[in-house]
């Protein structure tokens, strides 16, 4: 089903699919310097939590091993610009921190700059690796709370291009399909950077999913009508109590879920939780710019002068998930200790 991979690594660079490009073109960007990876992630040309964690990794690789290479530049400071600089890129996605750390401890004990290098790459290829293999017992994991000819509804977009394997909620909907347990996806459009218009409709597509669009306010309507039977969604940040911070719109649907009596899934890999903070209070939420809220691709859609918020997540309360799915398990919102 997945032929496409959302990031590659060329040594010594990552090849991305440039996301704001589609659904028109397809279109691919080598990431060659520290510029390259931030801009990349600010822009959302590479999003989704899992996959901008595996892109701050491949990037930390990239100025690893440009720094190991050329005498003109402190291999240690270069290190740890890359790691401030990639870590202000965009706030809410702990995978972000985690990838970084995780290559930053890696190369704690190399005794050159060259082994560090070696050690920065092979890192990033393992959070990439095993970014991949949690998408898959996510999955499998997910097929255990599918009945059959389910109608389901996501917001976002949660596929194989948030991750760099097939995905988190779209993962479980993706082998659901498969097992014949999965009749026809609803897709919320996902205002304003419209995730799931542009890039989730475009993975349902080619793999041949049953699928509708929806404005992101026609959710309450299906629900009430007794359209949906399931809500599955991804997240970017899920605190020690279990509450989940996912793109913004997510917590309408959990409330919406909740009033209807509909099931309401959090899929997220380990990579995704954040035991360090309490609660969904301490999550930062990501403020990005009111012209993205004001202009749909380029076109103005309020009067000149008009003030825009645009809050890129939201906080859904633990009390609102019906389980969360990872890849070691179903779990309850309140038994996220028992992963760390
Ligand atoms: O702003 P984005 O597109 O990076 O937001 C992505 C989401 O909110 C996803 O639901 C989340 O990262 C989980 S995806 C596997």
């Amino acid at each position: 089903m997945q032929k496409l991979r959302s990031i590659v690594w060329e040594r010594p660079f990552a090849k991305i699919i440039d996301q704001t490009k589609l659904p028109n073109e397809l279109e691919f960007k080598y990431l060659r310097s520290l510029e390259d990876y931030e801009e990349a992630i600010v822009q959302m040309r590479v999003r989704g939590a899992p996959l901008i964690g595996v892109t701050a990794a491949y990037g930390m690789a990239t100025v690893a091993i440009e720094a190991a290479e050329r005498q003109d530049i402190d291999f240690k400071d270069a290190i740890s610009v890359a790691a401030e600089r990639l870590k202000k890129t965009r706030p809410t996605a702990i995978n972000l921190f985690k990838a970084i750390d995780r290559v930053i401890s890696a190369i704690q004990e190399a005794e050159t700059p060259g082994e560090a290098a070696r050690l920065a790459e092979a890192e990033a290829k393992r959070i990439d690796r095993e970014e991949v293999e949690m998408c898959e017992a996510m999955a499998a994991n997910g097929l255990k709370v599918l009945k059959d000819r389910m109608r389901v509804l996501t917001i976002c977009n949660t596929g194989f291009l948030a991750t760099s394997g097939i995905g988190t909620a779209l993962g479980v909907i993706y082998r659901g399909f498969e097992a014949g347990k999965i009749d026809f996806v609803y897709a919320c459009e996902t205002r304003p950077v419209l995730q799931g218009a542009r890039l989730t409709m475009w993975e349902l597509l080619q793999a041949g999913i049953p699928s509708a669009l929806i404005t992101d306010n026609t959710a309450g309507l299906l629900m009430a009508k007794g359209l949906v039977d399931g809500v599955f969604v991804g997240a970017d940040r899920i605190a020690a109590n279990g509450d989940t911070a996912n793109k913004i719109g997510t917590l309408t649907l959990a409330v919406l879920a909740k009033h209807f009596g509909i099931p309401f899934y959090v899929v997220a890999p380990s990579s995704s939780i954040d035991p360090s903070i309490p609660d969904g209070n301490s999550i930062p939420i990501e403020e990005r710019p009111p012209d993205e809220v004001l202009d749909i691709r380029g076109c103005r859609i309020a009067p000149r002068g008009a003030n825009a918020l645009n809050f890129a997540f939201d906080v859904t309360p633990s009390e609102l998930i019906t389980g969360i799915i990872t890849e070691r398990g179903i779990i309850q919102p309140n038994e996220i200790s028992r992963l760390f």
